[in-house]
């Protein structure tokens, strides 16, 4: 019997606040800009995004998913010895984000009568939009070899910090949000749900098309600290590299995208989903699509889409499905599991 990694539990976490595409268009008129509800829609298929509040951050949108997944798993928090959570749009520059979440746990759980989560492996994991597919991968590798039995694994993102709303061209695409899942050790004969094979890559060549070029350096921002972004060549990348990352989890587990019961991806536009599927011959109805209602997510878009398709019924106890992410760097990737 091999040791695999099974999600056991979702959780997913939105800001109050909820932007149209019409409060945009007077947000953004309001700066001299134009756009409209129609070019939003047919270019990229959102319609509305959530923004958070000044003073919240990710971990607060992490603590409010994290407990949803742990509620889903039936896992106390005192069980979790592992805590990856991907996010371009950490709390501080330092210490990490999950850290920071460990203590929030620990402090509501402690609120409610409950044991805490203190001791156990804490970090954050940079890989932009494909940053929860990362953090799935290494999550499941460390359980694999023994180091955790129950984690905790999160996207977390409030990309409204980031966004430059002097430019119409990237500040419509995006949202705020978090998912997680509990991700636990589980022993079978590969038969079973669970992981059943990931595959990450990076391209640094790319980092100028996609980036947010600023630093911090003797007390100051240098550079400039919002979202730079060659959307056509964004958009021509993509959808090549989600290809190749499908099918190289598919080799790996011996499948085929005939297999699959459910494509869930990153979130970021429906024609890069609508180009993927066409290539992976997968209809429309078997792809989850929540960029409508959240716009692009960032690392959290995978988690939350997986968590609404779970809650909706739509993904199922022994489903085929199957995860992929792209993102800055240039990053991609894929998981397949087992449900
Ligand atoms: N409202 C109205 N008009 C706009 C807007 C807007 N918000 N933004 C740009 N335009 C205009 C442009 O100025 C341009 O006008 P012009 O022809 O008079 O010069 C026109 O629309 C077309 O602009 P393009 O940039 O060529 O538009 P394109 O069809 O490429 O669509 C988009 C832009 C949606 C960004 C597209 O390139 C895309 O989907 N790229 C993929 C990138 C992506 O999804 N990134 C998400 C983050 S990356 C990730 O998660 C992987």
């Amino acid at each position: 019997m091999a040791i695999y990694s099974r999600i056991s539990g979702t959780g997913s976490a939105l800001p109050a606040r909820r932007l149209t595409n019409a409060d945009l268009v007077h947000l953004l008129a309001a700066r001299g800009l134009e756009t409209s509800d129609e070019w939003i829609v047919e270019r990229t298929g959102i319609r509305a995004r959530h923004f958070v509040d000044d003073g919240v951050n990710a971990s607060d949108l992490a603590l409010q998913a994290c407990e949803a997944a742990l509620t889903a798993a039936g896992c106390p928090l005192s069980d979790i010895d592992l805590i990856v959570v991907a996010t371009s749009t950490p709390d501080m520059v330092f210490p990490s984000t999950a850290a920071i979440l460990q203590h929030k746990l620990t402090q509501s759980a402690l609120a409610r009568g409950e044991a805490g989560a203190t001791g156990g492996a804490a970090f954050d994991v940079q890989a932009v939009c494909s940053g929860f597919i990362y953090a799935l991968t290494v999550a499941d590798a460390l359980i694999k070899v023994g180091t955790a039995r129950k984690a905790l694994v999160v996207g977390a993102e409030v990309f409204s910090r980031i966004l430059d709303f002097n430019d119409r061209t990237t500040c419509v695409l995006f949202g705020d949000g978090s998912g997680a899942v509990v991700l636990e050790a589980c022993e079978h004969d590969g038969t079973g749900a669970g992981i059943l094979a990931t595959d990450v890559h990076a391209d640094g060549k790319h980092t100028g098309i996609l980036c947010v070029p600023g630093t911090v350096s003797g007390g100051q921002v240098l550079g400039d600290p919002t979202l730079k972004m060659d959307g056509q060549a964004v958009f021509k990348l993509a959808v090549g590299v989600l290809e190749d990352a499908a099918r190289a989890v598919l080799a790996k587990a011996g499948k085929a995208a005939s297999d699959l019961d459910w494509l869930v991806p990153h979130q970021a536009n429906i024609r890069i989903m609508q180009g993927t599927a066409r290539k992976l011959r997968l209809p429309m109805d078997r792809v989850v699509v929540t960029v409508d209602q959240h716009g692009n997510t960032s690392a959290a878009s995978i988690p939350l889409a997986l968590d609404q398709a779970v809650r909706a019924g739509q993904v199922k106890s022994g489903q085929l499905v199957m995860l992929e992410g792209v993102g800055g760097g240039f990053t991609w990737g894929a998981v397949l599991l087992r449900k």
